[in-house]
């Protein structure tokens, strides 16, 4: 381990698996930030984080399950000062759109007094194949508590890409990018999207909030999970229906469309049940 290393916290997450991949093929050295590494690191263990830190030179900082949950700001805060104790230089935080906590943690990354960069995300696409989502997608019928809301929902590839770019390169310090796809659509939009992509009839359902928590309840799903996913869904989402310019500015190229995301997914057959 080079005192060049770079700690992923979350590398076996969604966009932390993808942020590692693209470093360890540029022959970076990465400590894997996982509950599972050889040095775990457990948000809920907070004795485990100054171990995963140690010769650590920069972080990739994914906050589990959420930033809008109580507790992250304090957690976050923690982890950049044992950072800064451990010598490390840069941070680069993924934070979500319109959270008031997540606001709050990316303000202790820009006060901490390292180098910072802050990947400020819509909705990620991959919540439909690599996440919450799954389940219903493969059987049919994907049931939500939103209806004419919008969502730029963006490719957790892109997210990484701008990830890496801000851990590799010295000229995104100190800047914070708003992440978005290039194309607002409704819940309703993307799985029709994705039902036409899998070569499948898959329904959206529209819930009331009530009916939608009632049936999480019912189903034995914890008390702390309904109440992040009541919060997404009755104030994260759709408050900010607005295309943002984050991969634009940090990568000069243009978001990935979310026609292309569910057709790359499809192709793997995830969307397909087994027979
Ligand atoms: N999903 C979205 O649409 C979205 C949108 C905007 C922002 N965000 C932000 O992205 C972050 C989460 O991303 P995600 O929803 O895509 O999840 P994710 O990264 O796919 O989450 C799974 C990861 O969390 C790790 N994990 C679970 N419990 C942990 C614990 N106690 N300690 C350490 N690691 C733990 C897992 O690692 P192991 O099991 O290997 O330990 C795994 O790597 C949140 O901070 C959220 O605010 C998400």
């Amino acid at each position: 381990m080079t005192n060049n290393t770079i700690l992923v916290i979350g590398s076996t997450g969604k966009t932390g698996k993808r942020v590692e991949d693209q470093l360890e093929k540029r022959g970076i050295s990465v400590r894997h930030g996982s509950r599972s590494a050889d040095i775990p690191f457990d948000w809920d263990n907070p004795h485990t984080w100054a171990a995963a830190l140690a010769g650590a030179d920069k972080v990739y900082i994914t906050y589990y399950p959420d930033l809008a949950v109580p507790g992250s700001v304090e957690a976050v805060s923690k982890l950049t000062e044992l950072a800064k104790a451990a010598g490390v230089s840069r941070l680069v935080l993924l934070s979500g759109r319109n959270e008031a906590e997540a606001e709050k943690a990316e303000r202790v990354v820009m006060a901490s007094g390292l180098e910072w960069t802050i990947v400020r995300c819509a909705f990620f696409a991959q919540n439909f194949n690599e996440g919450a989502w799954l389940d219903e997608v493969l059987a049919g019928t994907v049931s939500l508590p939103v209806d004419q809301v919008q969502e730029p929902f963006v490719d957790a590839d892109d997210i990484a890409d701008v990830a890496v770019a801000a851990l590799t390169e010295d000229h995104h310090v100190g800047l914070l990018y708003e992440l978005t796809g290039p194309r607002l659509l409704t819940f309703r939009d993307a799985v029709a999207e994705i039902g036409a992509a899998a070569g499948r009839d898959i329904s959206f359902v529209s819930a009331p909030i009530e009916d939608y928590t009632a049936m999480l309840t019912k189903y034995g799903l914890p008390q702390d999970f309904i109440w992040l996913l009541n919060h997404l869904f009755t104030e994260v989402l759709g408050s900010k229906a607005e295309l943002a310019d984050g991969v634009q500015r940090a990568l000069g190229r243009e978001p990935k469309d979310f026609a292309d995301y569910a057709r790359e997914a499809a192709a793997t057959g995830v969307w397909t049940p087994s027979a």
